[in-house]
């Protein structure tokens, strides 16, 4: 696998399986180096998730420790119950956490059924009531869409543009209804950021974030950089394709 330091964090280049693990030993080493009692691991949406899913199911690849003791949660999610497959959550939990048998009381979907204000509202007091607002997860896996968002921070958010101190929010995105994410402020208090961006669909998004002029508000996936040294980008040979 390459590793190369970047502006936007450490870069890792290999095949997916590879980054899979590598994904995993992340997440386990972030956990072990903080001795952290109840790691919370948020999960990104779309498909490179599910592929890390059936991953880590086939090799049975997610740590003891956060099978006993990890809390589960999706760092962005779609206003849907669970068991609509457009639910993240509801994706994480059918494709991984059935699987491993995890204890409901670990599980923290997002409040999709009532009104996105108070969904945000309600998800953030429950966090705060557990860790305080001065944390965010522990793990945070994100993935990168194909115009530079990345969880639910779309180019021109209102989120980028007016930040807001929680670690949560709802937001309106056009054309897709509201969606519920962790902020600006929140990426900036998980312990450590994964983005795994995978396909040659990603090649061109992944210049213009990587090789243009920093300007969040376009490519919100450039926020990262704010972050850096505890971001890392597990990246597939498609990808990586067109990078310097
Ligand atoms: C979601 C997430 C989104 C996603 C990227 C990448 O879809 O729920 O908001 O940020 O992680 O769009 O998705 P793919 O893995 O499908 O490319």
């Amino acid at each position: 696998m390459k590793t190369q330091n970047t502006y936007y964090g450490t870069v890792m280049i290999g095949e997916p399986d590879e980054l899979f693990g590598k994904a995993v030993e992340l997440a386990e080493e972030h956990r072990t180096r903080n001795e952290i009692p109840k790691p919370s691991w948020a999960m990104a949406g779309g498909s490179t998730p599910k592929a890390f899913f059936k991953y880590c199911v086939a090799n049975d690849a997610i740590p003891k420790y956060f099978i006993e003791h990890g809390t589960w949660f999706t760092s962005d999610e779609r206003m849907v119950p669970t068991n609509n497959e457009e639910s993240n959550f509801g994706n994480l939990d059918r494709l991984l956490l059935k699987h491993y048998d995890i204890d409901e009381y670990d599980k923290y979907p997002w409040p999709t059924d009532m009104n996105p204000l108070e969904a945000a509202h309600v998800f953030n007091d429950l966090w705060n009531k557990r860790r305080g607002p001065a944390e965010c997860f522990d793990i945070c896996f994100l993935g990168v869409g194909d115009d530079c968002h990345t969880a639910s921070l779309f180019p021109h958010s209102p989120l980028i543009r007016q930040p807001v101190n929680a670690n949560f929010a709802s937001v309106e995105v056009p054309t897709k209804g509201y969606r519920l994410t962790v902020t600006p402020h929140g990426l900036s208090r998980c312990g450590i950021i994964v983005v795994m961006a995978m396909g040659k669909e990603k090649a061109v998004p992944l210049v213009s974030i990587f090789e243009s002029i920093i300007q969040p508000d376009q490519r919100p996936a450039q926020l990262l950089s704010h972050y850096k040294d505890k971001v890392y980008w597990l990246l597939d040979t498609e990808a990586a394709g067109k990078l310097n």
